[in-house]
């Protein structure tokens, strides 16, 4: 894992793991590092306002980022988490030179790059995400350093997280969108599927359900808990008994606070704060 690593004390602090996103769909990661670390307190910022960011250009985002991460910081957060594939392939340098060692940042790609390294380093895999993502080819770059012989497929999928915002799963037209996309020639004999951005892990039972067996589903959002649970494990248990989580987004509105509890899991209430134009 290649988070950056920071001064070891950040782990016993008290303050919240900070988790951002584009929007509502990083809160899949939040409801997975809820469940691996429950004493931890967190911290959500989703940026409505600007979502989606995979329509963005490069620089829009990594300003955003910055400014998010700046939030984080000023609110105390013992940790930076992009909770979203976007940012994590466009923006994590630039994040990681912002926060300079102050707390540790961690994004949803490297996870999964060492996951595939280490289980098909000869194999062919799939991954699907926003238009962002595949441009940047983040996923593919950082799995050929690990395990050149790996094929890897990446296919932009832009429907799929407005499709989800908009609660459109698990139903006619979520299944035939997915058909035509999981359908494509670039996928044809994948081994796996990588689910390149954290809206998808709501639509991860009607995929693995149009792939069938054979192809096994590499969620970010699992991995990425998974290796915060290794390195922050008990500690950060122990940190905040009673955990208090805050979830904010840029732009208010009621479908995302609904669209937010499918995400998270439970119930969430979310506030809302501008960082932008002051
Ligand atoms: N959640 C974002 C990701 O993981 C996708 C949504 C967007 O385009 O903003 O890439």
């Amino acid at each position: 894992m290649t988070a950056v690593r920071t001064q070891a004390n950040s782990r016993e602090s008290v303050g919240p793991i900070g988790i951002f996103d584009s929007g509502i769909g990083g809160l899949t990661v939040a409801a997975a590092i809820r469940d691996r670390l429950p004493g931890v307190s967190l911290l959500y910022f989703g940026d409505t306002a600007h979502m989606p960011y995979g329509d963005k250009s490069e620089d829009a985002i990594r300003y955003y980022s910055i400014r998010i991460a700046h939030y984080l910081l000023k609110n105390k957060a013992k940790a930076i988490v992009i909770a979203c594939n976007t940012a994590s392939s466009i923006a994590s340098r630039v994040v990681e030179e912002f926060v300079d060692g102050r707390v540790p940042v961690y994004n949803v790609i490297d996870p999964v790059v060492d996951q595939i390294a280490q289980r098909y380093p000869n194999g062919k895999v799939g991954v699907i995400g926003t238009k962002a993502t595949v441009r940047t080819a983040a996923y593919a770059k950082g799995i050929a350093s690990k395990a050149p012989n790996c094929d890897v497929r990446m296919l932009a999928t832009p429907l799929l997280a407005p499709m989800i915002e908009e609660g459109f799963f698990n139903n006619n037209i979520s299944t035939s969108i997915l058909k035509s996309y999981l359908s494509n020639r670039k996928l044809k004999g994948i081994e796996a599927l990588v689910l390149g951005c954290t809206h998808y892990p709501l639509i991860r039972s009607e995929m693995a359900a149009l792939l069938g067996e054979g192809v096994e589903l590499m969620d970010s959002a699992q991995l990425l808990a998974a290796e915060l649970e290794k390195e922050w494990g008990p500690g950060a248990k122990a940190a905040s008994a009673e955990p208090k989580h805050r979830f904010v987004v840029s732009d208010y509105t009621d479908s995302f606070a609904k669209t937010a509890r499918l995400f998270f899991g439970r119930k969430v209430h979310l506030t809302e704060e501008s960082l932008w134009g002051n």
